[in-house]
């Protein structure tokens, strides 16, 4: 039986390609108090025992990663979590279109776990890799290569900032 005197059970699990998600992964982890455990999607086998969980992924192609999505609906339905995901887009453009393509990229990640109780989200933007932005930049698809343009502005995030904003996204959402 649950003590409720025990600390809550925390797992902070993360999918990540190119080392972005992985910081904010590590920092999220470093700010947590009591039992937790971190460890990445492919080596989750279940849920069942944790009270929280953080989930983080990096958005691909405007939308949910296949590995992200595919954990969210064999782990997640009806488990309490929260999403962390980075993005190449700027997290406080003042050009209304960009906003309103981070905003469609989250509102895609809150979709995906509709089935969850989702109680909070940390996003900020994560560096575009090298590799993608010549593959993106050879597509000859103009929308595609000005993607890769936004590259450079990219370089260095997650930054300390950000981390540090990782870090009380965490004790926020698990107090301690
Ligand atoms: C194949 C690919 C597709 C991407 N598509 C998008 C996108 O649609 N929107 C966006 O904001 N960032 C996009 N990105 C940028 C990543 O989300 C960003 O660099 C992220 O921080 C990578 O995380 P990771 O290092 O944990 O893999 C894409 C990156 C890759 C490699």
């Amino acid at each position: 039986m649950t003590n409720p005197a025990d600390p809550m059970k925390i797992l902070v699990t993360w999918y990540s390609e190119t080392g972005n998600t992985r910081k904010v992964a590590d920092a999220i982890f470093e700010a947590l108090a009591g039992d937790k455990t971190m460890i990445p999607f492919s080596e989750v086998e279940s849920l069942g025992v944790y009270d929280l969980t953080f989930i983080g992924f990096p958005v691909k192609r405007f939308g949910v990663p296949g590995p992200a999505r595919e954990f969210i609906t064999t782990h997640a339905a009806g488990k309490r979590i929260a999403l962390f995901v980075t993005h190449a887009m700027p997290s406080d453009s003042e050009d209304p279109q960009q906003q309103a393509l981070l905003e469609k990229e989250l509102a895609k990640c809150r979709a995906a776990c509709s089935k969850s109780e989702l109680v909070a989200l940390f996003h900020c933007r994560g560096e575009l890799s090298e590799q993608l932005a010549d593959e993106l930049r050879s597509s000859n698809i103009p929308v595609l290569m000005e993607f890769a343009g936004i590259r450079s502005v990219t370089l260095g995030h997650p930054d300390q900032s950000e981390l540090e904003a990782a870090r009380a996204f965490a004790r926020l959402t698990a107090p301690p």
